[in-house]
């Protein structure tokens, strides 16, 4: 780290690279307080304390700053659509992969107070095949407070608003204005503080992880660390096995590893299984000039909203662009965080039916974004709605 920096900006620095996270400059007040608070706690200049974080085993600091730093909103069943496509699609084909090895494993990466560990434990609990099987969920965070919480597990009703009332039923007993999770679905999630932005080994084991949710995380990470973090969790996916971002992220720009999954109304991705997939050829042919239009009619048919038809339609364009060679058009790198962020916002503004405002929204991407298949298709799209 340059020592020329002003403090701040050593600050700021040293929490994206130790912890992922990005600031921008409208935060700067605010983190001047939490530096001269975090330094206060040590009693020691803030020159010393910067010192201390760049040190490696600045483990302890780094939770403190954590639950300084982090946001750490969550409830049950959030994004209900993607725990229906874990239980009716990820799931039976994770079981046929395993059948050897007879144990599945999924990670809660950033699980906060655990409601969405314990929504994966209550959504699978019924689905395990008859004795023999192990199934481990590993939840981790930074944030020491969250990990207490989640290991209470109680809970208010806000956390709960969101759950269907068989499951509250089922899963829950009220107390003291509290709700308190069944002992089962408690004994099935093991918590650990663990550290996402670092190349921790016991974390991420090569291949280890059946299906990983690292939901609303990296949305807080700076573009540099949110690449690395993607890194880490698909060598540990099992070949085949899935990945569960939050409903206003993608793996854009960020990884060429995955296929975009779209079921049950939601998106998610699955780990390119080399083994699994047909080679291409050493010198791939570019595809006849017909190519492209029934195998997009083909692949859009049957959508059931527009959203869908654009995501699928986009990652066939990429297949077939991939197929053709490099002389095809593909989608530019999207290491830009503002810029992933904003086309996720507009297909959400789409979904809502919210055209005039999505449109917006597409024309203030950068113009390099202009040679993304998926924003191409979703400004058409817009244009079609507005009369245009
Ligand atoms: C908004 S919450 C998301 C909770 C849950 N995944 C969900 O979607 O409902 C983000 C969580 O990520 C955690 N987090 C942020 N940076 C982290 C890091 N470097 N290592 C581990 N956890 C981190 C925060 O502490 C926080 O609990």
């Amino acid at each position: 780290m340059n020592p020329d920096l002003a403090p701040l900006e050593r600050f700021r620095a040293l929490i994206a690279s130790r912890i992922g996270l990005q600031f921008d400059d409208a935060k700067r007040g605010w983190l001047a307080e939490v530096l001269r608070r975090r330094s206060d706690a040590h009693r020691e200049p803030c020159e010393a304390y910067l010192a201390r974080l760049e040190r490696a085993g600045a483990g302890s600091e780094l939770g403190a700053l954590a639950q300084e730093l982090t946001v750490g909103e969550t409830y049950f069943l959030r994004n209900i659509d993607q725990f229906q496509a874990l239980r009716e699609q990820v799931w039976p084909q994770r079981l046929r992969a395993q059948a050897a090895r007879r144990r599945v494993q999924v990670l809660s990466a950033g699980c906060a107070s655990g409601e969405e560990a314990y929504s994966i434990a209550m959504s699978l609990y019924d689905l395990l095949p008859a004795a023999g099987w192990e199934l481990s969920i590993r939840a981790v965070d930074l944030n020491p407070a969250a990990l207490d919480k989640a290991r209470r597990a109680r809970y208010t009703a806000w956390s709960l608003r969101e759950t269907p009332p068989r499951q509250l039923q089922r899963w829950f007993r009220a107390e003291g204005g509290e709700y308190v999770l069944d002992d089962t679905i408690r004994a099935a999630v093991h918590f650990e503080q663990r550290n996402l932005g670092e190349d921790d080994a016991e974390l991420w084991v090569p291949g280890a992880y059946d299906v990983v949710f690292c939901r609303n995380v990296l949305m807080y990470f700076a573009a540099g660390s949110a690449q690395a973090t993607v890194a880490r969790i698909t060598r540990s996916l099992a070949p085949g096995g899935y990945l569960f971002l939050g409903h206003a992220e993608t793996l854009r720009g960020l990884s060429q590893d995955y296929h975009l999954r779209h079921t049950h109304e939601a998106f998610y991705y699955q780990r390119k299984d080399a083994a699994a997939e047909a080679p291409l050829p050493e010198a791939a042919p570019a595809l006849p000039a017909d190519t492209a239009g029934p195998a997009l009619a083909a692949a859009v048919e049957g959508a059931d909203s527009w959203v869908e038809a654009i995501g699928r339609a986009a990652e066939r364009i990429r297949v077939l662009t991939e197929h053709a060679g490099a002389a095809a058009p593909h989608a530019p790198e999207r290491s830009a965080k503002g810029w992933q962020l904003a086309l996720g916002r507009a297909l959400e503004l789409l979904r809502d039916e919210r055209f005039a405002e999505a449109l917006d929204v597409v024309q203030a991407l950068p113009p390099a974004s202009a040679r993304d298949p998926e924003v191409l298709l979703l400004h058409a799209v817009l244009l079609v709605h507005g009369g245009r």
